[in-house]
């Protein structure tokens, strides 16, 4: 039996002028009004674009260990009045391609291993990543003196955003590499990095697919529902405030008058593919709330006709962007984009009572 209330959500098939969504040609305007609820007041809004981005190749080397890959390191350079740039590897399987791609932010915190790399380029994928730190570091600046913050004078956006920016401009550069399957890209990350991943494809109507495993409070949890022991509005920007907007902290206490909850981020790639993975005991990053915000943005996906691009998928264990999680993404992938069948069941409900 469950202990907490599920609070209902705001409303997602009505329009700011109270008229109710009637066809899916109507869906474009209505997640622009979703994101333009969300986005601002949660994350302070994205960092401008560049005028151009471009990518600078600095080496090319093979890796007979993963795959007979090559190793390609990219400099992904932003220009404004001046130029901002970070990083970008890829590793690429051999042959012509075109290839898709699955596209990590979480270089920082390196556990991608080699057997997941040789997985992900075993199935015929680039696997392409950059570090997200290099564009806002994930330490406190109060004074935005450091990373992209200088570039964008008098903007809001907190770390998650920046983070997100960081996924755009590397699809910048990746769709147009002739060995790349523009139409095929892929973006994950974990926890936070998933909360920037997950707002990244929100925001971004060039991902094909987005994933964000493990990513809870201000990704794909619910504020509105929090299940046992989860991190709350209260815990996160007391303790991130810089990942956020300056005026999210308001609402403490108050979520329930929020004009947004986090399935207007999973609603936002709609129609595009969204598959969310959760561990059963990560109980700070809400699987439960996961689960209430999967079911919600699902109800947009049926009344597109796309059920089926929407997944989430748990497992037991806890806090971890684990191989078995990234198998997971792999399959969804290969299901979407290679239609071979899926090995999983993408929307079990693991709370449903027997
Ligand atoms: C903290 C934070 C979470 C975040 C996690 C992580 O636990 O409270 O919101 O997801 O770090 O990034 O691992």
């Amino acid at each position: 039996m469950s202990t907490y209330t599920v609070r209902a959500l705001p409303d997602l098939f009505t329009f700011r002028d109270g008229a109710r969504i009637q066809r899916s040609g109507d869906w474009p305007r209505r997640r622009q009004e979703l994101l333009d609820a969300i986005v601002p007041l949660e994350y302070g809004g994205l960092p401008p674009k560049p005028h151009t981005t471009r990518g600078e190749e600095l080496h090319t080397s093979a890796v007979r260990r993963l795959e007979s890959a090559h190793y390609i390191t990219c400099r992904v350079v932003a220009e404004f009045d001046r130029p901002f740039s970070f990083l970008l590897y890829l590793l690429v399987p051999p042959g012509p391609g075109p290839f898709p791609v699955v596209l990590n932010g979480d270089a920082c915190w390196s556990y991608v291993t080699d057997e997941i790399t040789a997985e992900v380029l075993r199935r015929g994928n680039i696997l392409a990543q950059f570090n997200r730190v290099e564009i806002a570091a994930d330490v406190r600046d109060a004074d935005r003196s450091s990373g992209l913050y200088p570039f964008a004078a008098g903007t809001t956006f907190g770390a998650l955003a920046a983070w997100a920016w960081g996924y755009h401009r590397c699809i910048d550069v990746l769709t147009n590499l002739e060995f790349v399957n523009a139409a095929q890209i892929a973006v994950v990350g974990h926890s936070r990095g998933g909360k920037a991943s997950l707002l990244a494809g929100a925001t971004d109507e060039r991902i094909a697919l987005t994933s964000a495993n493990d990513s809870g409070c201000g990704g794909a949890g619910c504020y509105r529902f929090q299940g046992p022991n989860s991190e709350t509005l209260a815990d996160i920007v007391g303790r991130f405030p810089y990942w956020f907007g300056p005026s999210f902290g308001d609402y403490i206490g108050r979520e329930t008058e929020l004009p947004f909850d986090q399935h207007f981020l999973k609603a936002a790639v709609a129609p595009r593919l969204l598959l969310t993975t959760e561990a059963l005991g990560d109980l700070w990053a809400n699987p439960t709330g996961a689960w209430q915000t999967h079911e919600a943005a699902r109800e947009v996906y049926r009344f597109l006709g796309v059920e089926a691009r929407i997944g989430i998928w748990y497992r037991e264990g806890g806090h971890a962007h684990s191989q078995a999680d990234w198998e997971t993404l792999l399959d969804f992938m290969d299901w979407q984009f290679r239609g071979t069948q899926p090995i999983f069941q993408y929307d079990q409900n693991p709370f449903a009572e027997a």
